[in-house]
C-alpha cells in the first residue's frame, strides 16, 4: 500500500502483539477508519513505519462500541499467531464487517470467516505439534536444580512463546530450554525467559556432545546480547470462560526415563535440528483419528501394551460438544476394544440417558490406552497405571483431543484429571469445578463411575445424584 494521507499506518510491537492489535482495532473503529484504509506492520518488519502510531487509545467518538460474537476473540488470539502477514488486515476486516453486517456472525461459509478459521486451525495444529514432538535431552551443566534439558523445535507459525507456558506448567520441576529459529525459550525453574533465535546452520549436529549443545544454548541466552526477556507465564490462573466455579492449577514435572530405564520405557530421543520427533513410534503425529487408531495398536512405549489384548482408542464424534476421559480400559473394554462398555460403562450410559445425551453424540476415551492388570488365578484385576505409564501415553490423548477438537473435556477420576491438567487434582474436593488447561481448553472435574460402584450402598444414591449434577454442568457449559 502506498503512503497516503488517507491510509492509517499501524505498527504493532511484535508479530504476536495481540493487545496492541486490540487497541488498534478499537481506535480505528472509533475513528471509523475502514479496513481498506489501514496498513499493518510489526516493528520487526523490514519496511515497518516506525513513526506510525500504534493506535493506543480509542478516540472519544460517537461510533458504537465494538461488538463481536463470543468466540471471536479466542479465534483472533490463535489466528494472530499465523505466519501470514495479511492476518491483521483480514482480522480487522472481519471485525469491521461484523459491526456493519450483523448477519455475518451466522454465515459460516463467508470467505473471511473461513480464512480466519483456517489460520486458527493451522496455529493450533502447530502448537499441538510442538507440545507432542518436543523431546528433551538432559545435559549436566553443574548448576543446582538438576540437569538442563535441551530440545530443538522448528515452528511453522509464531507459536513458541504461546506454547512455552504449556511446558512451564508440565515440566515445572526441571530446567529446560527449547531452541527454535523463531525465538528460544528457557525455564529456569521459576521464570520463563525468551532468548535469541537459534540458527539451524549454527546449531551443533544432533549427535554432537553435551558440551557443544550447552555452549550453543548459553550463547542464545547470553544477557550481553540484549535479547533476553522474561515472558509472562500464562498458567492456569486464567479462569475458564465457563458459567461458574472456575479454578486453576499448576503442574509438576513429567519426564520420561532415560535409556537404561529398568521398567522398559522407550528411550527419549536426542534433539534433532530440523526435525521434530515423531509422536507415533513409526512416523509423524497422526493426521486423522483413523490413523491415530491404527498407530495406537502398534504402541509399545510402555510395558502395559505387551500384556493387553489390544489398544482401546476413543470413539465418538469429531467436534462433539463433550469429550469424556476415563482412566484406562477395563477387562471388558480390553476384550471388546471399545471404551466404557463394562460395568463402569453401564453406569456411565445410564447417566447419559438420564441427561438426554446420546452416546453417539459425544466422544469417549481414556487417559491410558491399554488395560493394566494383575492376574489372580484366572481373573484379571485392574491395576492403576503408574504415572510414567500415563506420561508415556499422554501424546496419544493430546493427539486425540487435537483431532477430535471437542467443545469441553470432562475428566472422569484422578488419572484423567492429572493427564489432562498436567498435575494432581484432588477430585473429591474439586469435582464439579471447571479448570483451564494451558491450551485454553476447559475441563470439568468429575468422579469416575467405578468410584461410585465401589461406594457403600448407603452413600451411593447421593453420590450418583451429585455426579449427575456435575455431568449436567459439563453439558450445560458445552452448550454455551
Ligand atoms: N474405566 C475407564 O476408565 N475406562 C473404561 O473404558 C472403562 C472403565
Amino acid at each position: 500500500m502506498q503512503p497516503d494521507e488517507d491510509v492509517r499506518a499501524v505498527t504493532l510491537a511484535s508479530a504476536i502483539d495481540f493487545e496492541g492489535f486490540r487497541r488498534a482495532c478499537r481506535a480505528l473503529w472509533a475513528d471509523q477508519v475502514g479496513p481498506d484504509r489501514v496498513s499493518w506492520s510489526t516493528a520487526q518488519d523490514p519496511e515497518a513505519d516506525l513513526f506510525a502510531a500504534a493506535a493506543n487509545a480509542a478516540a472519544a467518538s460517537t461510533a458504537p462500541p465494538v461488538s463481536v460474537p463470543s468466540g471471536f476473540m479466542p479465534l483472533c488470539e490463535s489466528a494472530i499467531l499465523h505466519r501470514d502477514p495479511s492476518r491483521f488486515a483480514l482480522l480487522y476486516r472481519l471485525l469491521w464487517r461484523l459491526q456493519i453486517e450483523p448477519a455475518l456472525r451466522h454465515d459460516t461459509l463467508d470467505p473471511d470467516w473461513a480464512a480466519v478459521h483456517e489460520m486458527a486451525q493451522a496455529v493450533r495444529a502447530d502448537m499441538h505439534r510442538m507440545r507432542t514432538s518436543v523431546r528433551f535431552r538432559a545435559i549436566e551443566d553443574g548448576a543446582a536444580g538438576g540437569p538442563l534439558h535441551v530440545a530443538w523445535f522448528e515452528p511453522e507459525h509464531h507459536i513458541v512463546e504461546a506454547t512455552a507456558s504449556f511446558f512451564a506448567q508440565r515440566d515445572a520441576a526441571m530446567r529446560w530450554a527449547i531452541l527454535t529459529p523463531e525465538r528460544s525459550v528457557r525455564w529456569d525453574g521459576a521464570r520463563l525467559l525468551a532468548g535469541a533465535p537459534a540458527r539451524r546452520d549454527q546449531a551443533p549436529a544432533a549427535d554432537a556432545g553435551d558440551e557443544a549443545w550447552l555452549g550453543y544454548c548459553r550463547s542464545l541466552f547470553d544477557p550481553a546480547r540484549g535479547e533476553l526477556s522474561e515472558l509472562p507465564k500464562r498458567d492456569g490462573a486464567a479462569p475458564c470462560e465457563m458459567p461458574s466455579g472456575s479454578a486453576a492449577v499448576r503442574s509438576t514435572t513429567r519426564v520420561r526415563r532415560g535409556p537404561n530405564d529398568p521398567q522398559g520405557y522407550r528411550r527419549p530421543t536426542q534433539p534433532q535440528p530440523g526435525a521434530g520427533q515423531p509422536a507415533t513410534p513409526g512416523g509423524g503425529a497422526p493426521a486423522t483419528l483413523p490413523a491415530l487408531r491404527e498407530a495406537l495398536e502398534r504402541c509399545r512405549e510402555c510395558p502395559i501394551g505387551e500384556h493387553a489384548t489390544q489398544a482401546v482408542p476413543g470413539e465418538g464424534l469429531r467436534h462433539a460438544r463433550l469429550m469424556f476421559v476415563g482412566e484406562q480400559p477395563g477387562d471388558q473394554e480390553d476384550l471388546q476394544g471399545r471404551p466404557f462398555v463394562g460395568p463402569a460403562g453401564q453406569l456411565f450410559n445410564r447417566a447419559l440417558a438420564q441427561l438426554g445425551i446420546e452416546r453417539r453424540d459425544v466422544y469417549i476415551t481414556n487417559a491410558v490406552k491399554h488395560f493394566k492388570f494383575e492376574l489372580r488365578g484366572k481373573r484379571r484385576i485392574h491395576k492403576t497405571p503408574a504415572q510414567q505409564e500415563a506420561a508415556a501415553c499422554l501424546h496419544w490423548l493430546e493427539s486425540e483431543i487435537e483431532l477430535a477438537d471437542p467443545g469441553v473435556l470432562v475428566a472422569l477420576g484422578a488419572t484423567a484429571a492429572r493427564q489432562l491438567m498436567g498435575t494432581a487434582v484432588a477430585v473429591t474436593r474439586q469435582r464439579g469445578q471447571w479448570l483451564k488447561r494451558a491450551d485454553g481448553r476447559c475441563v470439568l472435574i468429575a468422579l469416575h463411575p467405578s468410584a461410585l460402584l465401589r461406594m457403600e450402598p448407603e452413600d451411593k444414591e447421593a453420590a450418583y445424584d451429585a455426579w449427575l449434577r456435575d455431568l449436567r454442568k459439563a453439558a450445560d457449559g458445552a452448550s454455551r
